[in-house]
């Protein structure tokens, strides 16, 4: 398995380009399933997307890369020649099932739900265990499409659903969920009649797909916002789209530059969805310098220690909770961190704490003690953003950290390594336990 080995301590100055947003790309690519055809440009080359691809050419979806070399459609595993423009065309063949063996590897699949019941009535799909950093049921997906005319029953691990075609309806969410919201907006876009959405997700990726349907022709009001209205329509027409920035892996270089910068300038992005995240980072000395499409920092001389509370967007997002530890680990006086949105996703502080950082967890709060002097160690990644995570905390510590397992990473970050390197950073991936 492969492993990252960093040198911390190296300052960083230059330029790196976000990638495409995987939380923005994977709804668009799953709403490929409400039948026609479309080309995604800006999908970013991760293996969450190759996964997605994959289940989509199982559900009957013809996927095919543009490639100015040779236009093969063959989906390579390196950025290097990625080219992440897709066309996706539904054959309209009858498979429906979302097969279990894929579902494990990434819960995001049950987006396929939504599309599949409003276009071919019927879906069946692996219910996605839990996984590290909570339960994450999906129980209000599953009561919207009951709403909404589906019937759903659970067996032998796989859910089990048909409509006789589904109608618009009235949907309060007991709490904004991002997938739930998306799921439920893909099948209201093709059911019969007027579908209102309350205490809907607001969440940028769920705008983003929102605008994708819209310039499809599907009517959507509201996309971004609490309450969203959808009008249904009986099919969706071609267009050309290109995913949002990924917000998160923006605000995680900005982390890095805050923590190491000489002068990082991150570019391709919009500065407007990564408020919530320079909120915190002015509240602990950083001066981010912010243009229309890029956005230059340095590193915070002398950070200070916040508080920090997790939430739906427009609040701090719980996926740049394990990133900002590390800076608050070494800030100066304390800060806390309370998660609201998961029920376990603290388990990168036990190996933060390993590298020297003075992180107490207390039910939903981590209480952060600073001035830390962060030391290199052999850690475990545990899950996507906890990498990310100890990645910062290595880039900072003193000496040689090593991070098995990234393999977790690979799944949200574009080759993180390689553009931390063009940074300046001493970060290399080699097989774990190479001498
Ligand atoms: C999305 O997950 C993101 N994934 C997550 O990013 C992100 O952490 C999360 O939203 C919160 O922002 C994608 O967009 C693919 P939720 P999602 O439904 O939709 C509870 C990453 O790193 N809940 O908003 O699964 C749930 O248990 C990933 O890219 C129910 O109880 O999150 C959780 O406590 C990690 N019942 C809370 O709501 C439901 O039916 C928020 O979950 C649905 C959710």
């Amino acid at each position: 398995m492969d492993a990252f080995r960093i040198v911390g301590g190296h300052p960083l100055r230059g330029t790196v380009r976000i990638s495409g947003s995987k939380n923005a790309a994977l709804p668009i690519l799953f709403s490929s399933l409400l039948g026609g055809e479309f080309t995604l440009a800006n999908v970013p080359c991760l293996r969450d997307i190759r996964t997605t691809l994959s289940l989509l050419r199982q559900l009957g979806i013809h996927t095919e890369r543009h490639d100015p070399q040779d236009g093969s459609s063959h989906t390579p595993a390196t950025p290097e020649d990625w080219n992440g423009i897709f066309t996706l065309s539904d054959r309209d063949t009858p498979d429906y099932e979302a097969p279990y063996d894929l579902v494990r590897t990434m819960r995001a699949s049950v987006l396929c739900l939504g599309p599949l019941l409003a276009r071919k009535r019927r879906a069946r799909v692996s219910l996605p265990g839990g996984c590290l950093i909570g339960a994450r049921p999906i129980d209000m997906h599953l009561r919207a499409f009951e709403k909404m005319g589906a019937r759903i029953t659970i067996h032998h691990g796989y859910i089990d659903a048909e409509t006789d075609g589904l109608r618009g309806t009235e949907i309060a969410l007991p709490y904004p969920t991002v997938t739930g919201t998306e799921n439920i907006l893909m099948a209201a876009v093709l059911a019969r009649g007027t579908t209102t959405i309350s205490n809907a997700a607001e969440e940028p990726e769920v705008t983003d797909l929102a605008r994708f349907l819209t310039a499809r022709g599907a009517r959507i009001e509201g996309a971004g916002t609490s309450t969203i209205r959808i009008e249904g329509v009986a099919e969706l027409h071609t267009a050309d789209y290109a995913t949002m920035f990924d917000r998160i892996e923006a605000g995680t270089f900005l982390v890095a530059a805050a923590l190491l910068g000489d002068r990082v300038t991150i570019e391709g992005i919009d500065p407007t969805p990564l408020r919530p995240i320079l909120d915190v980072l002015r509240a602990m000395g950083a001066e981010p310098h912010i243009e229309d499409s890029s956005m230059t920092m340095g590193v915070i001389p002398h950070p200070v220690g916040t508080t920090v509370r997790t939430l739906p967007h427009p609040g701090f997002p719980t996926d740049m909770q394990a990133q900002i530890l590390p800076l608050m680990a070494i800030a100066h006086g304390s800060s806390s961190v309370i998660e609201t949105v998961f029920e376990n996703r603290f388990t990168h502080v036990m190996e933060m704490n390993r590298m020297g950082a003075a992180i107490e967890i207390h039910g939903s709060q981590a209480m952060v003690r600073g001035e830390s002097r962060l030391e290199g160690a052999t850690v475990m990644a545990s899950d996507l953003r906890a990498s990310a995570g100890l990645v910062l905390a290595g880039l900072v510590a003193e000496g040689e950290t090593e991070i098995k397992r990234v393999y977790h990473i690979d799944r949200g970050y574009e080759a993180i390594e390689k553009k931390l390197e063009s940074l300046g950073a001493r970060i290399k991936r080699v097989q774990e336990d190479q001498p």
